[in-house]
């Protein structure tokens, strides 16, 4: 019987590669550029798997360049980049990576917090200048996270380990989430749930945790900033279009808000240029994820979901939504 093939639309670990070739024929685009569709489209016609990144969009079009598909594995935990409904509509099996990359982003959020309150983006920027300076009683002041609000928007697995790290710097954790979490955990992580009309006017810091969906774009919108209060930070390391990012550049011209940080974008890779210009943003390119051991665990997880689907068995982490 000939093996199955599998194509993987970008650069991956060799990690991920190396479980593949065990699992079939691997091609994979071996270049930091995104895949031209007219090369991806040829190697997806005798595909049985594909193995794709949060910046394939993995959609009607994909799926008829790829009519023996069989299963289609996100090295990401987010799909929003993926028509599932498609998907399930042709029989084609759709994995994610949940859980690998929880400790990283939730990191990566404290970072932002860090950043934002403590004007850390703008303190390098200072010395990088060459910019005189000296220490001084009143120089670059932030806010203090200890004893503050932190409002999670989402309470998944990376809304939670948030909640743990905020908690040891001192914070007291209030979420949002589409269901309550149950009594258990809410106590055992120590958080207290609110409407998000409530959580947005009584948090300090507000820090983006849901997946992108039809239902939360643009959640965070004007009248989100209206309620925030006028000294209060958001940071987001969801999806960018979770927020609405020319009502956010108004709101941090005009002060409505203190301050954000961003590890996403509404149309990324594309940054809005109000942004570029205000000092009271920290910007990122979305290194949610970005260590080497978790890119590592990522690429296993997602060539393990390929491994499993073309062996006839049940994958590791099928997304169902
Ligand atoms: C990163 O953004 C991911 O969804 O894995």
């Amino acid at each position: 019987m000939s093996r199955p093939r599998i194509v993987v639309t970008g650069r991956i670990p060799d990690a991920g590669l190396e479980l593949l070739r065990d699992a079939g024929d691997v091609w994979a685009w071996d270049d930091d550029e995104p895949i031209p569709a007219a090369v991806r489209d040829e190697q997806l016609a005798d595909a049985d798997a594909a193995v794709t990144l949060l910046t394939d969009r993995v959609d009607d079009a994909f799926l008829d360049a790829a009519p023996s598909i069989r299963v289609v594995a996100n090295v990401a935990v987010g799909y929003n980049n993926i028509d599932v409904d498609a998907c399930r509509r042709r029989g084609v099996t759709v994995t994610n990576t949940p859980g690998v990359l929880t400790a990283a982003t939730a990191d990566l959020a404290i970072a932002l917090v860090l950043m934002a309150t403590r004007r850390l983006g703008e303190g390098e920027r200072l010395v990088r200048s060459g910019e005189p300076w000296q220490w001084g009683m009143f120089m670059m002041l932030g806010r203090s996270i200890n004893g503050r609000r932190l409002g999670l928007v989402g309470m998944g697995a990376i809304g939670q380990a948030v909640a743990r790290r905020a908690s040891a710097f001192g914070m007291e954790v209030v979420y949002h989430n589409r269901s309550r979490v149950d009594a258990a955990l809410e106590r055992s992580l120590g958080v207290s749930y609110l409407p998000l009309e409530e959580l947005l006017a009584s948090s300090d810091v507000v820090s983006l945790h849901c997946p992108y969906t039809s239902e939360t774009h643009h959640l965070i919108d004007a009248t989100a900033f209206e309620r925030m209060a006028d000294d209060a930070v958001l940071v987001n390391t969801a999806r960018g279009p979770v927020v609405d990012e020319a009502a956010l550049v108004t709101a941090l011209q005009n002060g409505t808000i203190a301050a954000a940080g961003l590890d996403v974008y509404e149309d990324e890779p594309a940054v809005h240029p109000g942004l570029l210009e205000l000092d009271n943003v920290v910007l990122l390119p979305h290194l949610g994820s970005a260590t080497v051991e978790t890119r590592d665990a990522m690429a296993e997880l997602a060539a393990r979901n390929v491994a499993a689907v073309l062996a006839g068995r049940a994958p590791i982490s099928p997304v169902t939504g």
